[in-house]
């Protein structure tokens, strides 16, 4: 992977991701998880200070051993446990239906083969248990895909992969997920391109 990807990514996104203004969508994405919960694309743990008191347990999944060590605070003040329990989304070691929730923000742009990432969710998620989802991706509108398709081979290259024109409820749908509830909305402060977001539920039916 290289010293870029391997040492200055994971601070990059550490530092991205750790924007205080994005603190309410998290808060938000995290409402109603439940029980026993897989994150996938764990990095550095931004989400951990606002699982709900009914999460029981937390499963975590991320490749990057700097974003596992600087979640480190987070992890130790979370109220539940967190362990550090797989590196790829795309292959969850766990039985099927091991989980009664799970939980992605701005991931999907990333994981390489994202529909065997969805399909893998699904296994382990219980009949009926829910992904909540927080992700960025191909916009509403005409005029900024445009520009989010002239970007995203430059946004691959400098952040490890990501993508900016995947239709994130198209992707859910298609690997056989309910979607109960969805808000599609550009993030305040964030060029168009990057922000447009859909934070949702979608069902394991
Ligand atoms: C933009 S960051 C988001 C991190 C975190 N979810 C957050 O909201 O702060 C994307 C994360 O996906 C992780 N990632 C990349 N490929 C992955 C894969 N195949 N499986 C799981 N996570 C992956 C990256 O290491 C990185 O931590």
């Amino acid at each position: 992977m290289g010293i870029y990807g391997e040492h200055v990514l994971p601070r990059v996104i550490n530092v991205a991701c750790g924007m205080k203004t994005v603190a309410p969508l998290r808060r938000r994405v995290c409402e109603g998880l439940e029980g026993n919960v897989v994150e996938i694309g764990f990095g550095s743990g931004h989400n951990v200070p606002f699982y709900p008191e009914a999460v029981s347990r937390v499963a975590a999944i991320e490749p990057a051993d700097v974003g596992w060590r600087l979640a480190e605070k987070r992890v130790a003040a979370a109220t539940v446990p967190v362990e550090r329990s797989g590196l790829d989304g795309q292959s969850l070691p766990f039985a099927d239906d091991s989980f009664d929730s799970a939980l992605s923000t701005w991931t999907l742009c990333t994981i390489p083969d994202v529909a065997t990432a969805l399909s893998e969710v699904r296994r382990v998620l219980k009949p009926g248990a829910t992904l909540h989802f927080l992700e960025h991706g191909l916009a509403p509108d005409e005029g900024v895909r445009r520009w989010q398709h002239r970007l995203e081979p430059l946004e691959k290259r400098l952040f490890g992969g990501c993508h900016l024109t995947r239709p994130v409820v198209g992707l859910l749908t298609a690997a056989g997920f309910e979607i109960t509830y969805v808000d599609i909305f550009y993030e305040d402060g964030a060029p168009k391109f990057l922000g447009a977001d859909s934070l949702g539920v979608a069902l394991s039916a």
